[in-house]
């Protein structure tokens, strides 16, 4: 018993002596002099001692126990005197530290911006996988193996049925066979395509939108776009439909928005036509309803897929793509 008050002793000591804070202090005070702590313990032990040594053990522990509490309250004093002292170091008349902030990539913001203004009409948003299957990507897209719309995709093949996705049309089949009708989706993301110049890097971003319910028509497709490129190119540039095809919507149509540069008159930007492309679009094929299971005589629907780096270099003017992806801060930095 004597052994062990002892020992609680040097023990208790050794780590009042190597504690530096408040919190570490607290700790050695509630192992060896809280209610349920050591000491009180070992006090309890007592009774369990011989009688003719019970009070030369019972002084002992009392002794010990004073010791403690002033090497304790020794050690809480040296740490306040030594917390006035930093505190007298502080010198708050110096200048702060700048502490440089990160911001959103450009693309990040044009697709954010992209996304809200779908919103606010209605959209929901939903993201799928990058890594696609081909079925996603093309069969479910009315694109069979050995169709020539196949090549226009520049793919980037994981294995023979497992690709990067190229498009984020495969997004119209994985919700549609998932929801009935009526449904407004946008699905930003990104996308890969094997094409490297000035207006192409393999890795670029799209949203995709679409819209299925009785009676959609090509005129609501309109509406939905001319709506947005106001929004996001704030005037009321004209948009030009010209036909086109994707094997996924009948009628195609790709959709230019007058240059917003020039304003139509003709320059370098778009290269005197006084057009830019913007998007792809039309009314949502009856093959593909019919294999997500919609009857295509009870719904209809329409949807486009936009690419954001082009709508980001359009509204800033920016005339080289691969400049995003040089993370040239100088670049950024202008966002
Ligand atoms: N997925 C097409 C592309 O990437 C764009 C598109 C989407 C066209 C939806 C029509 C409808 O080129």
């Amino acid at each position: 018993m004597e052994e062990v008050l002892r020992g609680l002793k040097a023990e208790a000591e050794a780590s009042l002596h190597s504690v530096s804070d408040q919190v570490g202090l607290e700790e050695v005070r509630v192992k060896y002099l809280g209610r349920k702590g050591l000491l009180a313990n070992a006090m309890k032990q007592l009774a369990q001692a011989a009688p003719e040594d019970r009070p030369r053990l019972g002084q002992l522990a009392n002794t010990v126990k004073q010791d403690v509490e002033r090497l304790f309250q020794a050690k809480k004093e040296a740490l306040e005197a030594g917390s006035q002292t930093v505190k007298q170091q502080l010198d708050l008349s110096l200048p702060g530290r700048f502490i440089p902030s990160g911001k959103l990539h450009p693309v990040t913001q044009v697709m954010e911006e992209i996304c809200a203004v779908f919103e606010g009409m209605g959209f929901a948003v939903a993201e799928g996988p990058d890594v696609e299957t081909d079925h996603y990507n093309f069969e479910a897209l009315n694109i069979p193996a050995h169709h020539p719309a196949r090549d226009m995709h520049d793919t980037f093949y994981v294995s023979d049925s497992i690709l990067l996705r190229t498009h984020t049309s495969p997004m119209q089949a994985r919700i549609m066979e998932k929801q009935e009708p009526p449904l407004r989706y946008i699905a930003p993301g990104k996308v890969y395509r094997c094409d490297s110049d000035i207006t192409h890097t393999p890795m670029f971003h799209q949203v995709e939108g679409f819209l299925v319910d009785r009676q959609v028509s090509f005129a609501d497709l309109k509406g939905v776009l001319t709506l947005f490129t106001r929004r996001i190119f704030q005037g009321d540039l004209p948009l030009r439909f010209r036909p086109s095809f994707f094997p996924f919507t009948e009628p195609s149509a790709e959709v230019d928005i007058a240059c917003v540069i020039c304003k139509g008159s003709g320059c370098r930007v778009c290269k005197q036509t006084g057009w830019l492309e913007i998007l792809g679009a039309g009314m949502i094929d009856p093959a593909v309803m019919k294999m997500v299971g919609y009857d295509p005589e009870k719904f209809s629907g329409f949807a486009f897929g936009l690419g954001v780096e082009r709508i980001a270099m359009l509204k800033y003017g920016i005339d080289d793509i691969r400049l995003y992806y040089e993370n040239d801060l100088r670049f950024l930095r202008q966002f």
